[in-house]
């Protein structure tokens, strides 16, 4: 479970370990919300090389996506991805905004929890990476994938967003970053539910919605109700995984701060 904070703490002691060891990070966003996957302590990756990818634009809104490359665009280097898209458009875009004085780029592919970093990098590594041995000072197993003139730590590196407030963490609720089953506060899921509403036209409230979601699917408990519990939790899985429109929930542009 990665929100138990043993593991928040084990993955940020990793994280610096793996930063000692590159030039360049690649931060992976949702495409449906960047203010909230960059809502972590972006400045643990001052002075380094920072690019940014808006994954999973295949469930995002195109029109808002375009717009957040023209916003992040502004201060800096940022494509758009989706697991349809050739990783040559990844291995490109680093290549052209290296910055080392080296003859190759050290990079780590970071962000928060289920953004799709470990999907870019199975991507890129495919079978013609060749795994070059492990780094020393670098956590035992972890290891770099060479490709030509990048180098990218075969591990992503684990960011985990500060819920500042009940928005954001609706919001990576809606993208899947924060899991359903580990909110117990309902104030969260009923802010994300409200911003589902809006986007999608929907005119019940979330019980109802939920229970004739439930009831349509078949999620029936012993005395032939619906299945609480469990319909929300799918209704949420699905909508996080795009399987019940594409949204981008972020859409305030102005916030965009991170220079
Ligand atoms: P953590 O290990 O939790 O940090 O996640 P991660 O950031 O490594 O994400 P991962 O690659 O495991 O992907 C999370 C989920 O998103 C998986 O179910 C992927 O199949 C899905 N996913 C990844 N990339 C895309 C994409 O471009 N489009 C869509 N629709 N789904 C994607």
């Amino acid at each position: 479970n990665v929100w138990y904070p043993g593991h928040i703490n084990k993955a940020k002691r990793r994280i610096k370990e793996y930063l000692k060891a590159v030039d360049s990070i690649l931060i992976v966003l949702d495409a449906r919300a960047p203010l909230a996957t960059t809502a972590f302590e972006i400045d643990i990756f001052k002075g380094k090389n920072i690019l940014f990818v808006l994954n999973k634009s295949d469930i995002a809104n195109n029109e808002l996506t375009t717009k957040w490359l023209q916003t992040i665009g502004q201060t800096a280097p940022v494509i758009s991805f989706n697991k349809n898209d050739s990783i040559s458009k990844i291995k490109n875009f680093v290549l052209k905004n290296s910055k080392t004085k080296l003859n190759e780029t050290r990079l780590l592919i970071a962000g928060v929890p289920n953004v799709g970093k470990s999907s870019i990098i199975n991507k890129i590594s495919g079978k013609r990476s060749a795994k070059t041995g492990a780094t020393p000072g670098i956590t035992r197993g972890v290891q770099w994938i060479n490709l030509g003139k990048i180098k990218l730590l075969d591990t992503p590196g684990i960011v985990f967003a500060k819920l500042f407030n009940k928005d954001i963490a609706a919001k990576l609720l809606l993208v899947g970053s924060l899991p359903i089953e580990n909110i117990d506060n309902y104030d969260i899921i009923s802010r994300a539910f409200d911003i589902y509403k809006t986007e999608a036209n929907v005119e019940e409230d979330f019980e109802d919605y939920i229970t004739k979601f439930g009831l349509s699917r078949g999620f029936i408990s012993k005395g032939g109700k619906c299945d609480f519990e469990r319909s929300k939790n799918i209704f949420f899985k699905l909508l996080s995984e795009g399987k019940l429109g594409k949204f981008t929930y972020d859409k305030d542009f102005s916030m965009w701060i991170y220079k």
